[in-house]
């Protein structure tokens, strides 16, 4: 298999996308696909995970770092940078069974051609560094300044965060940045190699936000000339003095080399794909799709601390605050439970430690237990605001409910514990605050519940289902079959509370009157209306979203006066229509295929799908998972291809109205992992046994992967539909 993706000549508008596609990560930070020359115009991007600042009344953002990786060549006094001077030849590669970035650009001057390669990785081994190498080769005596540096002026959405910045040097080039709300310090010190090849004389320049190193020499006839540097990056969160770490890590690395780190870097890269490699025989296409998911998985996963999540975007920038949503537990969790169970628990663990968050949010709605922020940032703080979408005619922020409406969040949490715990067989979670936050989840909705006088049941009322374009509905079907699940998990605590570690228990026993919260709980479990069946086998979606207009995702298309317009809300063009953005009654069918037969499945994939706008990256994976389900292999295929390319492919939706939302999608990239080993290889677990039922699509001839589970692993070998599960 081809673990490169090339691009070959420079264009400007494709600067964004590549800026994603090409994204190296170690789960710390997030380097953007751009190249050395870029700044922050370009969305140049060092993105750091999990800690965020705000400026004035804008979004908080997660901070982006000062970019060590800041260079450029001057030639015989012509600056070459791609956007200014067209190169001769441009390439960049990314290899991402390593994580690895290259670039390769021809220039023609003058006098002659000159020839700049480098290539970069942030560090799998040690996540705080990054290192890179260039090399510089012209066919004539070229008279070269390599301006190298930091570049403190970061691509901000929301900023600029940093209200200083402070530039050191000695042995070693720093800078500091001091952010503006938390006062955190940010700091980024590059240090390179001793042995230029060559004489040269160095200057320093300050100017504005960047520090640079200007390397000059009169270069020898085709010779090629090799300057390796050492970024290391540390922040106010990982120790006291970040700016002495840094610049130690910098100068101690420089003693490894490049090759050396480099070495350590692949080695880490290949211990992570000997658990979520996924070989296809018989179909290329998939098997690089699937692996590249697979790679933006692994970039992004937080190995380096054990209570941290994954944002919706990843690691690729500010877009949707950096923050972490439901995508986490409902998509991606799978992939990390089967291939790395240790960051399985630390997603899960951030969400136990930030159940204080939960249940003040909560509370400032007027409401018991816990209610867990739609866009998590630090300490569970919800980013979201009351005016989410920017409106393209009036360019006034428009009033959506995500924050206040999307009650289906906190039983994703709930859920993503019972996972964790079915495929780990690790109770201890439950002990760590597990129980107390299932069970807070469940007081939540239990306070939230409505029963009409003339009615028997317990409702759910003024809600947003998955799918965001209807808001305010009554009785979203996969919102009450949640919260249903979420009243059984927490009598299923309350019952096995023997089984907690004793001073645990005992706290929650004082806490709480278990007894009474599982007589409540049971009742509620009982008694939540559950939409059923239409005489022809649909569900509803909601309360009368059988009375909506029935027309079809086109129409609905060609109703909008601008392209950017946002379909939802009170005057969107699918409100007041059928028409859903994502995959909502058939996310709650492929959670759940055991609530109703296959019939009834089928009735809703085939009813729902044609009027899915998929305006979502998490819609076609959801779709492709029940389809599998349904028996239809072929209509799963183009929608896994589909979910598994959310980033290789231009065309993504990158507005909500004004509001920018491009970026990577690693709910779309777990959705695939999950759609090719639960759908297509179908693993399941029962009995404390991996099983599978496979149904390859037509032209896999072979599946090989392999996965972890309740402390083992296993590597699973699929042919002509037939499972062979072996314990290594
Ligand atoms: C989707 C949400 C999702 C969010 C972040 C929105 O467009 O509707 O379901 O959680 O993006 O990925």
């Amino acid at each position: 298999m081809n673990w490169e993706l090339t691009e070959n000549g420079f264009n400007s508008e494709k600067i964004a996308h590549l800026g994603n596609k090409f994204l190296t990560g170690n789960g710390y930070m997030g380097i953007r696909g751009t190249l050395d020359e870029f700044d922050s115009r370009d969305l140049v991007a060092v993105n750091l995970a999990g800690i965020y600042d705000q400026v004035g009344n804008s979004w908080r953002e997660p901070l982006n770092a000062p970019n060590g990786f800041y260079s450029y060549l001057i030639v015989d006094g012509n600056v070459l940078k791609v956007q200014d001077n067209a190169p001769k030849e441009h390439f960049i590669k990314l290899d991402y069974r390593h994580g690895i970035f290259k670039r390769h650009t021809e220039w023609t001057t003058k006098r002659g051609n000159i020839v700049l390669e480098s290539e970069r990785f942030v560090s799998m081994d040690d996540v705080h560094i990054g290192v890179e190498k260039y090399k510089i080769t012209a066919d004539f005596h070229a008279d070269i300044n390599f301006l190298t540096g930091i570049d403190g002026d970061v691509w901000d959405i929301n900023g600029p965060h940093y209200d200083e910045i402070i530039m050191d040097e000695d042995d070693c080039i720093s800078i500091v940045g001091i952010s503006h709300e938390k006062k955190y310090h940010v700091a980024v010190s590059v240090s390179e190699d001793e042995n230029f090849p060559c004489e040269k004389k160095i200057i320093l320049k300050k100017e504005d936000k960047k520090i640079i190193k200007s390397l000059n020499f009169v270069s020898d006839i085709n010779k090629c000339y090799e300057i390796h540097r050492f970024m290391a990056i540390y922040t106010s969160k990982d120790c006291e003095n970040p700016l002495d770490n840094a610049k130690e890590t910098a100068i101690n690395i420089r003693n490894k080399g490049y090759y050396e780190l480099r070495d350590e870097h692949c080695k880490c890269w290949e211990s992570i794909w000997s658990n979520s490699e996924v070989e296809i025989e018989g179909d290329d296409d998939a098997m690089e799709v699937l692996n590249y998911s697979c790679y933006h998985l692994n970039s992004i996963s937080p190995r380096h601390t054990d209570s941290l999540s994954i944002a919706a975007r990843g690691l690729s920038g500010q877009t949707y605050k950096g923050a972490v949503f439901w995508d986490t537990e409902m998509f991606i969790l799978d992939f990390l439970l089967m291939t790395n169970p240790k960051v399985a628990r630390n997603v899960m663990k951030y969400r136990i430690d930030t159940l204080d968050g939960a249940k003040e949010k909560a509370k400032s709605y007027g409401y018991d237990g816990a209610f867990y922020a739609w866009e998590s940032q630090e300490g569970g703080f919800d980013a979201c605001s009351d005016y989410n979408v920017t409106d393209v005619f009036t360019k006034r922020p428009m009033r959506t409910y995500f924050k206040d409406k999307q009650i289906h969040i906190s039983a994703a949490i709930v859920y993503g514990i019972g996972r964790y715990i079915d495929l780990t067989g690790d109770m201890t979670i439950l002990s760590e605050g597990g129980a107390e936050t299932i069970i807070e989840c469940a007081k939540f909705y239990y306070d939230f519940l409505l029963k009409k006088v003339s009615g028997g049941y317990y409702e759910l009322h003024d809600v947003i289902g998955p799918d965001e374009y209807h808001e305010r509905v009554n009785n979203n079907g996969y919102t009450n079959r949640m919260a249903k699940y979420t009243f059984e998990q927490a009598v299923k605590v309350i019952d096995s509370i023997d089984e907690l570690n004793e001073q645990y228990a005992i706290k929650l026993c004082k806490e709480y009157n278990l007894k009474q919260l599982k007589e409540k709980f049971e009742m509620a479990e009982r008694n939540i209306y559950i939409p059923q069946p239409n005489e022809n086998g649909i569900i509803p979606q909601f309360d009368g979203y059988f009375d909506l207009e029935d027309v079809s995702v086109n129409t609905v298309r060609s109703r909008l006066l601008d392209p950017k317009e946002y379909w939802g809300g009170a005057n969107g063009v699918a409100a007041h229509t059928q028409v859903i953005k994502q995959a909502d009654v058939v996310t709650w069918l492929t959670m759940f295929p055991d609530d109703v037969s296959d019939e009834i499945k089928l009735k809703n994939w085939q009813y729902y799908e044609p009027r899915t706008e998929h305006g979502s990256s998490l819609s076609a994976c959801m779709y492709a998972l029940l389809a599998c389900k349904c028996g239809m292999k072929e209509k799963a295929y183009p929608l896994f291809m589909k979910s598994a390319s959310a980033d290789l492919n231009e065309g993504g939706k990158e507005w909500a109205g004004l509001v920018y939302i491009g970026g990577t999608h690693p709910a779309a990239e777990g959705g695939a992992y999950m759609v090719a080993i639960k759908g297509f290889a179908g693993i399941y677990f029962e009995d404390g046994k991996i099983k599978a039922k496979p149904d390859l699509p037509k032209a896999w001839k072979k599946m090989r992967f392999h996965i972890c589970y309740r402390n083992k692993k296993y590597k699973i070998e699929i042919e002509d539909n037939n499972a062979n599960i072996v314990e290594i």
